[in-house]
C-alpha cells in the first residue's frame, strides 16, 4: 500500500463529455481509500495560481451524467513555459516551481491529470521532477498513443452519427450533396466511425489525401443508378493530394499553434462547381464536444478513474491509464511522446467492401 493520503486531480485541454464521470470516480475512490481529494481548478493555470479547492461527496453530487467539466479547463497553459505580466509586457517564464509550491502548501502529494496529449505531456515533465502522476487520457479525437479508446470519442460519435441520420432526409429530400465536416485534428477516427454509423458515401481522413476525382466519380455513380443526393463526411484535418490542411487561423503562443477548419466548405463548393448538384456544408464544430456522455463513455470514464486511483494505491505512477482489449491497463507516460495514434488502414477495408468511398 502506498503512503498518499491527499490527492490532486486537474483537467486539462478541450473539455470533453465524461469528464465529470472521471472527477466523479476518482474521487470516490479517494475517499473508500481514505485519501483527501483537491480539486485544481482551470486546469494547469490553475495548479500555477492556486486555484485548487477541496472536493467533498457534496461537490461530487449529480454530475455523472452532465458534459463539460466541475474543475473547469484551458488548453493554453503550460507551468514550463507560462505567460507572465510584467510591467505591462507578457513573457513567458517556467512556473513549475511555483505549481510544486502549490502542491506542498495543501500537502498534496500526487496528482491525477485528465487530459490529451498537450496535457499528459505537460504531466510528464511534472512526474520527470518526481511527482508522483498517473494520467486518464481524454479526447473527442481518440488520437492518444497507447490506447484503443479515450473517453468523449462515443459521445462525440454519436453526436455526428445524429447529425448525418438528420442530413440523410433532407439531402433525399432535395436531391443535394451534404458535406459535413467533423473533428478531430490530425487523425480521421470520428469521421471514420460517425460515417460508417451513419451511412456516409465517402469518408475522408488525414490518413489517406483525397482525389477529388474519386469523389466527384461516386457521386456520379450514384446518381446514374438513381440515388439523387449524396452524404460525404470530412474530418477537419483531411487534405487533397495535391494540397495542404485548410488552417482556419494561426493561434499565437498557444502549443496548438493552428486551428483547422474550412476544409468541408471548400470541398462543397468544388463538388458542387464539377457535378453540377446543389450542395451544401454542415460544421459540426463543439456540440461534438458538450452535452452529455454516452453511457459507454460514463463507463469507461468511471472505469479510468478507479483505476487511476488504483494505480496511486499501488505506488505506480508516472504512467496513463488505458484500454487495451476491453482491459484497463496502465502504460509508461512517457508512450505519449510518440506520434498520434491514427486510424489503422486495414481497418478500412470493410468500408471499401461495402463501396464507401475514401477519396484515394
Ligand atoms: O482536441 C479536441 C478538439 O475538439 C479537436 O477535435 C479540435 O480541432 C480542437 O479540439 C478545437 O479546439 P478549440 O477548443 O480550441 O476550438
Amino acid at each position: 500500500m502506498t503512503k498518499f493520503k491527499s490527492v490532486g486531480i486537474l483537467t486539462g485541454g478541450g473539455d470533453c463529455p465524461g469528464l465529470n464521470a472521471v472527477i466523479r470516480s476518482v474521487s470516490r475512490s479517494c475517499f473508500s481509500y481514505g485519501f483527501k481529494v483537491w480539486g485544481i481548478k482551470n486546469g494547469f493555470g490553475g495548479l500555477v495560481e492556486d486555484q485548487i479547492e477541496k472536493l467533498t461527496d457534496h461537490e461530487i453530487s449529480g454530475i455523472l451524467h452532465r458534459g463539460g467539466t466541475i474543475l473547469g479547463t484551458t488548453n493554453r497553459d503550460n507551468p514550463f513555459n507560462y505567460a507572465v505580466n510584467i510591467n505591462g509586457i507578457t513573457k513567458y517564464q517556467d512556473m513549475s516551481g511555483q505549481a510544486l509550491k502549490n502542491l506542498r502548501k495543501k500537502e498534496i502529494e500526487a496528482l491525477i491529470v485528465i487530459g490529451g496529449d498537450g496535457s499528459l505531456r505537460i504531466a510528464n515533465e511534472f512526474s520527470k521532477l518526481d511527482l508522483p502522476v498517473v494520467a486518464v487520457p481524454k479526447t473527442i479525437d481518440n488520437d492518444i498513443p497507447g490506447t484503443e479508446r479515450t473517453f468523449g470519442f462515443d459521445t462525440a460519435v454519436s453526436c455526428a452519427c445524429d447529425a448525418l441520420d438528420r442530413l440523410h432526409t433532407t439531402a433525399e429530400s432535395h436531391h443535394r450533396v451534404m458535406v459535413l465536416e467533423v473533428m478531430g485534428r490530425y487523425a480521421g477516427w470520428i469521421a471514420l466511425y460517425s460515417g460508417l454509423a451513419g451511412g456516409a458515401d465517402a469518408i475522408l481522413i488525414p490518413e489517406i489525401p483525397y482525389n477529388i476525382d474519386s469523389i466527384i466519380n461516386k457521386i456520379a455513380k450514384r446518381k446514374k443508378s438513381g440515388k439523387l443526393f449524396s452524404i460525404i463526411v470530412v474530418a477537419e484535418g483531411a487534405f487533397p493530394m495535391d494540397g495542404e490542411q485548410t488552417v482556419a487561423m494561426i493561434i499565437e503562443n498557444s502549443p496548438e499553434k493552428i486551428r483547422l477548419g474550412g476544409v468541408g466548405e471548400k470541398l462543397t463548393r468544388e463538388i458542387e462547381k464539377l457535378t453540377g448538384i446543389e450542395s451544401r456544408c454542415t460544421v459540426l464544430g463543439h456540440l461534438q464536444r458538450g452535452g452529455s456522455p454516452t453511457a459507454f463513455d460514463r463507463v469507461l470514464s468511471t472505469r479510468y478513474g478507479v483505476a487511476a486511483v488504483n494505480a496511486l494505491a499501488a505506488g505506480q505512477t508516472g504512467c496513463m491509464v488505458a484500454l487495451q482489449n476491453n482491459q484497463i491497463v496502465r502504460v509508461p507516460i512517457e508512450t505519449l511522446a510518440g506520434k498520434p495514434s491514427n486510424v489503422p488502414l486495414s481497418f478500412l477495408e470493410f468500408g471499401r467492401s461495402i463501396g464507401i468511398c475514401f477519396g484515394d
